[in-house]
């Protein structure tokens, strides 16, 4: 989730911007809000009294882990997807008795720190971080190839993707993983009896205004990165439920007519326009049925926070489960 400092990241943002901001509905990918300045406002963000999520995931992760341990039994390497600060990996790999850890990041430098405190945590596992963009094909360190494998995904990171990019992600973690594999993974749910759409909405737009300097972090990246001109004050944040889409969407409104230039071109906003940053899909415990059946995965125990408002899941690779 976490962009690499460097010329190359530099290129990608500027492309994405350029582009982007050429649409009919402009657009900038959320993966760009993730550089230094991003992932601390991000990491803010899960402390923050409105953003439930991290907090709930890990109060269910907290409560299954030893039931997922006796599922999944000694021995597999844990593949955890977008591992960031890897906060809640404690909580599953106490329990575990895994053989091998595997962080994949985008980020080597977040990567790195965070493999030398979970060392500090656990002396004795062998860690082996891999710099990879997890939505691509990558390779798994050779230590771990003869190992049966248990993916981690948590953190409802997932719910960045339409159903259908979704479901490719999740196939390719099948095929990586293999056939005696199993999967954790954590999704936030639909608003519906224990979550009100005021709830999921006040968690992307926080009285303290954290998830607003997020959202307006991606201006100052054009400014920083772009030798942009963007008045930052011009555009305010916004949350909203999209209910036929299933999605929190993020925007940046303008506040007023207001234009800017960068990358050395020029770009114009009336008032009102907006530039679309963030998807965050919550999904009703049906869909996630259905995308775990056309991924490849056989959901075999699924725990859920007493508000109903997130869920974690253990998944069996298809080819590995009990057919009838
Ligand atoms: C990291 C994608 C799971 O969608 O909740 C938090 C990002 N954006 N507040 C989410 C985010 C605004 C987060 N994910």
């Amino acid at each position: 989730m976490v962009e690499p400092a460097g010329p190359a990241t530099a290129d990608a943002f500027a492309r994405a911007v350029l582009i982007g901001l050429r649409q009919p509905q402009k657009v900038i990918p959320a993966r760009f809000f993730y550089d230094e300045a991003g992932s601390a406002l991000f990491e803010a963000i899960t402390q923050l009294p409105e953003y439930y999520p991290t907090r709930t995931e890990a109060a269910i992760l907290a409560d299954c882990a030893a039931a997922i341990a006796a599922a999944v039994g000694p021995g597999r390497a844990v593949i955890e997807y977008g591992s960031g600060s890897s906060a809640k990996t404690p909580l599953l790999l106490r329990p575990l008795a895994a053989a091998a850890y595997v962080p994949v990041d985008i980020s080597g430098e977040f990567l790195n720190q965070s493999a030398a405190a979970l060392a500090v945590q656990f002396p004795h596992l062998p860690i082996l971080p891999v710099v990879a963009d997890f939505t691509r094909p990558f390779a798994l360190p050779a230590q771990v190839a003869a190992r049966p494998r248990l993916g981690f995904f948590p953190g409802s990171t997932i719910g960045n993707l339409a159903p259908g990019a979704a479901i490719d992600l999740l196939r390719g973690f099948a095929s990586l993983l293999g056939p005696e594999s199993w999967l954790v993974i954590g999704f936030d749910l639909a608003p519906g009896a224990g979550k009100s759409v005021a709830t999921l909405e006040a968690a992307y737009d926080d009285a303290a205004g954290v998830t607003a300097a997020f959202n307006r972090n991606l201006l100052h990246r054009i400014n920083r990165e772009l030798a942009g001109t963007v008045r930052v004050d011009d555009f305010a944040h916004r949350a909203v439920w999209n209910a036929a889409l299933g999605r929190i969407e993020m925007h940046l409104v303008a506040r007023r007519d207001t234009q800017f230039t960068a990358a050395g071109q020029n770009f114009r906003l009336a008032a009102g326009e907006t530039i679309h940053t963030e998807n965050s899909h919550k999904w009703t415990p049906a869909e996630i049925r259905l995308m775990a059946h056309a991924s490849g995965w056989t959901p075999a125990h699924a725990w859920t926070d007493n508000a109903d408002r997130f869920t974690v899941q253990l998944w069996r690779h298809h080819d590995g489960a009990l057919q009838p």
